[in-house]
């Protein structure tokens, strides 16, 4: 295909703004696929995606659109994932397009993710056209938001497209102003292949599936390619154009967008990012820029039944055929058996593997605190990484700790500002910036990793009910006075409450931790002691008092069917518990205990 005729582009959008919807009125309008198998939010594959209405996997379509000036174009959509956690994966697929379409909700205004990602577009040189969506809605202000859009992003807002994504209202300009308004790839059909591997995924009929965009070159069905980074040969065995099913074609070339398969054994063998190239007659250099995406949250995952850890992990097998960003190494824990010390890029990652374990594949899960990952310069000179507190070691061998620090942005009506400002504070947080986007304050914080993974996001939600958006990034690694602080129930220490905290701050969390967990443990026929400590010394202390009754004794009168049903119900609930020493834990107790507030 002529270069001129070709328009990539990818939508960036704060959640809830509209991308999907636009992007299916889009296919929808050009006749891609046919109105009877027009399904809602087409490009969000995964049933757990649809239902939260996130896009995880980046995904692409490629539609045919005949413009008023007569001449037909191919515009290549490549989705990109909209959160943060999977920020390498949006930068990744922002360098595969030369444009983007700026989705603003018209009734919201700009929010966190809306900056993050249009500050990606922006590093990668797009061309930007604003659209300003949800402009049915009696709420909308497009004027007012055209304002905000150049007073916070700086680009020019006057051409905004105004549109309904739900009506279908001015979704003709939308396709006008990309074949106009975006530039027409570059690239050179004669040099040696050169192509980007934009994102890979398994299916269970084709195996690995990745995507292309390439630069340069051909490539064409049956080729041997190398991938650069990785070093790894294939032969093509197929090539297809997604629309939004694949569909085969012969070869593809600069400036176009497809997918191939390879008898690619698992998706970590393809890195998001490497560059693909002939065999016989490689490119020169290596597109620039390739970092694989690494974990930074851990927590340990075990089965509520110790008899389904086998199914624990096929299920954690089945499920990394498909993301090669979330790690799994086996772990036993004193309290919880066996299990799985997990690593994921970030929160909703970890959200996302959890639930589709409990769901997909039918599992009760015990999930520990999760940690961030501490760099440990010992004595002798060595760094460790630390992914677990529970393998803290000695602390006479550790010369001092590091931990990743963010940089955090939140953008927040002004009547809430007050209560973020003390949340951040709370959270060991540095401010760095305090400036006006219209009437949203937007604050931007230096803070501490470990402090926002565990319930940052619903302490600020409930905090500004629901009105405060965030992102962010982390920066660098920096030396603070951190230390492990254990919990002992019944002068047994359970490890997977263990945590790492700031030693300002571990009296108070320490009490607050015993303080729940006297709540959160049900009375035994003992007295159990709940205490907190640091290396050998207790900083808190509760006590659970002894049941003073047999369960059964206020059944009056001996009712035996009465008293059976209340045994059975304790049996029940006996499986939602796991035994340390001679005392029961409830499995809600590992996260609840943490939770601060
Ligand atoms: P993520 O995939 O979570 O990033 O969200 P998204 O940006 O793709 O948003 P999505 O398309 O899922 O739309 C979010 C909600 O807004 C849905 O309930 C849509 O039905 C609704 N919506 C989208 N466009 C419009 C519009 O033009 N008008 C109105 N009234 N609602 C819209």
């Amino acid at each position: 295909t002529d270069l001129d005729r070709i328009r990539n582009f990818s939508i960036v959008a704060h959640i809830d703004h509209g991308k999907s919807t636009l992007a299916d009125r889009l296919i929808q309008m050009t006749g891609t696929v046919a109105e009877r198998d027009m399904k809602e939010q087409l490009l969000d594959a995964m049933d757990i995606e649809r239902e939260r209405g996130i896009t995880i996997k980046a995904n692409s379509v490629r539609i045919e659109y005949p413009a008023k000036d007569g001449k037909t174009y191919i515009l290549n959509l490549i989705d990109t994932p909209g959160h943060v956690d999977f920020a390498y994966e949006v930068s990744r697929s922002m360098q595969a397009v030369e444009g983007s379409l700026l989705v603003v909700d018209a009734s919201q205004g700009v929010e966190a993710q809306t900056l993050a990602n249009v500050y990606q577009a922006i590093d990668a040189d797009h061309e930007i056209v604003p659209v300003l969506n949800k402009i049915d809605l009696p709420a909308a202000e497009p004027q007012r938001v055209k304002e905000q859009i150049e007073d916070v992003i700086g680009i020019d807002a006057s051409d905004a497209v105004e549109i309904s994504a739900k009506t279908g209202l001015g979704i003709p300009d939308v396709l006008e102003a990309i074949v106009h308004r975006l530039p027409a790839p570059k690239g050179d059909r004669d040099a040696p292949l050169k192509a980007m591997l934009v994102d890979s995924w398994y299916d269970p009929y084709l195996g690995v599936v990745v995507l292309i965009r390439v630069m340069d070159g051909v490539i064409k069905k049956g080729d041997q390619i190398k991938m650069m980074k990785t070093g790894a040969t294939y032969k093509l065995d197929r090539l297809a154009v997604l629309k939004p099913q694949m569909v085969n074609i012969d070869e593809l070339g600069p400036g176009e967008i497809g997918v191939f398969t390879a008898s690619i054994k698992q998706v970590r063998d393809t890195k998001v990012g490497d560059t693909i190239t002939h065999e016989k007659k490689p490119c020169a250099q290596a597109l620039p820029g390739f970092k694989p995406s690494i974990p930074v949250v851990f927590c340990g995952l075990f089965p509520v039944d110790a008899n389904d850890f086998e199914a624990l992990r096929d299920a954690i097998e089945k499920l990394q055929l498909n993301d090669a960003s979330f790690s799994a190494e086996m772990e036993t824990s004193a309290a919880l058996g066996f299990g799985f010390r997990c690593g994921f890029l970030g929160l909703l990652h970890l959200e996302v593997v959890r639930d589709r374990l409990e769901r997909e594949y039918d599992l009760d899960l015990i999930t520990t605190a999760p940690s961030v990952v501490f760099k440990l310069h010992m004595k002798d000179g060595e760094v460790r990484d630390l992914h677990n507190p529970a393998d803290m070691p000695d602390l006479t061998l550790i010369d001092h700790i590091e931990e990743p620090r963010i940089k955090a942005t939140i953008l927040v009506p002004d009547e809430y500002l007050g209560d973020v400002l003390k949340l951040c504070q709370d959270r060991r947080g540095i401010q760095m910036d305090l400036t006006y986007a219209g009437s949203r304050a937007m604050v931007v914080y230096d803070l501490p990793l470990a402090e926002v993974v565990f319930d940052f996001y619903d302490r600020l939600k409930s905090v500004t009910k629901g009105y405060a958006s965030f992102d962010y990034q982390i920066t660098e690694y920096r030396e603070d006075n951190l230390v492990k602080m254990s919990i002992l129930v019944n002068d047994e220490p359970v490890d997977a409450l263990s945590i790492m905290v700031h030693r300002d701050r571990a009296e108070a969390r320490g009490r607050a931790m015993c303080e729940k967990l006297k709540d959160l443990i049900p009375r035994h026929m003992f007295k159990i002691p709940i205490q907190a400590a640091i290396g050998g010394r207790v900083i808190a202390r509760e006590t659970l008092s002894a049941m003073r009754k047999d369960v059964t004794a206020k059944c009056y009168g001996g009712d035996a069917t009465r008293k059976k049903k209340l045994l059975e119900k304790q049996k029940a609930g006996k499986k939602k518990m796991r035994q340390f020493g001679k005392v029961e834990i409830p499995q809600s107790a590992f996260i609840a205990a943490l939770k601060m507030d």
